[in-house]
């Protein structure tokens, strides 16, 4: 760590101190702090909570409940519409391709009653990873299938292959490819005539989409799902954090469930959604674990990977559900919404942050 970020976090951490002790936080304190969302509400079941992407997966999974069906498939059933939807770019169908403009998928899914799992990593050409994941739970005795041989399996579970990339994923991918680099063959139209492109030197921002979507029954049995194309334009056979149990995803029947979209790779290094359960199961509010995996992340993350004032460029946000029927979302960064669904009805509230502003 080079000596202004080592003073930057010295500085953060007398600041939390502070906050702590009734304080302030990071850049502003007060008023920031006063304008989080507010503490959960105490619990009530049955109780659906996804990534913003999922108020109508949300929807979908409590009226599964209502009729009677397990969690977890409440929950895939949820994230099913989205993973069908061409115009959600970060999951499923339509979902962003890898750097070689091939879609690659990546899903798990956990039944809290069992303590089961099953997930599926760089799959291509199936539309619904999540409902290959559950089958690795149910019919082998394995937790992830890669690669050709998930592929494999899911054919001989009679999936059909469908081309997973879209006329607009594909001309998305072709601007990627004629932007990102002045050093390789390919040149975008406003090259064309010479003049150096204005991203020229500039790092392409990728993104990262996905859907997490965990459910609470009336009866307080869980289940959770992960899905997601993954890093757009990743090097081919990347796998992120949303197959891997523990960081993209985890259920714990005893104390509540966990997922996340985001930088998955901070989640790979960091086992965040174990590590929000566990502090659940330690006696710390659904809002509290979150941030508290949030500040994990932000305090290791990569001098390469942070921005101005040593702060993290890129963000994770996190959705967490206990056993009685607490929930709560929370970002890196304040603006970042999340989907939830109980007796009043699928919509989208205000995730808590850790800090206010992203980086420049
Ligand atoms: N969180 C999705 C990914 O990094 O692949």
């Amino acid at each position: 760590m080079n000596d202004k970020i080592s003073k930057f976090w010295t500085r953060r951490r007398f600041l939390e101190t502070a906050a702590a002790a009734g304080g302030a936080m990071i850049a502003a304190p007060r008023q920031l702090a006063a304008a989080q969302p507010a503490a959960t509400p105490p619990g009530r079941r049955p109780l659906i909570i996804a990534s913003a992407n999922g108020v109508a997966c949300t929807a979908r999974a409590m009226e599964r409940i209502a009729a009677g069906d397990d969690p977890l498939d409440a929950a895939i059933a949820g994230v099913n519409l989205v993973e069908d939807d061409p115009n959600d770019n970060s999951v499923g169908l339509g979902g962003l391709p890898n750097e070689d403009g091939v879609v690659e998928l990546d899903a798990s899914v956990m039944h809290g009653p069992s303590h089961k799992a099953g997930a599926v990593a760089a799959l291509r050409n199936i539309r619904n990873p999540s409902c290959v994941a559950r089958l690795v739970m149910q019919r082998t005795n394995h937790v992830l299938l890669v690669g050709e041989g998930a592929l494999r399996f899911a054919r001989a579970h009679g999936f059909k292959e469908v081309d997973l990339l879209t006329d607009e994923a594909r001309r998305e991918w072709l601007k990627w490819k004629e932007s990102h680099s002045d050093k390789d063959a390919w040149i975008a139209p406003e090259q064309a005539g010479g003049k150096p492109s204005a991203r020229a030197g500039t790092p392409y921002e990728h993104t990262w989409g996905t859907i997490h979507c965990s459910a609470v029954d009336e009866k307080g049995n869980l289940g959770g799902v992960t899905t997601t194309s993954g890093l757009s334009y990743k090097i081919p056979g990347r796998v992120g954090d949303s197959p891997i149990i523990g960081a993209g995803l985890y259920v714990d029947n005893a104390v509540g469930a966990a997922g996340s979209t985001g930088f998955g790779e901070a989640n790979l290094r960091n086992c965040s959604t174990f590590l929000i359960v566990e502090l659940m199961r330690g006696g710390m509010g659904p809002r509290e674990a979150c941030l508290e995996a949030l500040r994990r992340i932000a305090d290791r993350t990569e001098p390469r990977h942070r921005g101005k004032g040593g702060l993290p460029i890129n963000s994770v946000t996190f959705y967490a559900i206990t056993k009685d029927g607490r929930y709560a979302g929370a970002s890196m960064y304040s603006g970042a919404r999340f989907a939830i669904c109980d007796h009043r009805g699928a919509r989208q509230e205000d995730c808590a942050w850790l800090f206010e502003r992203k980086p420049d």
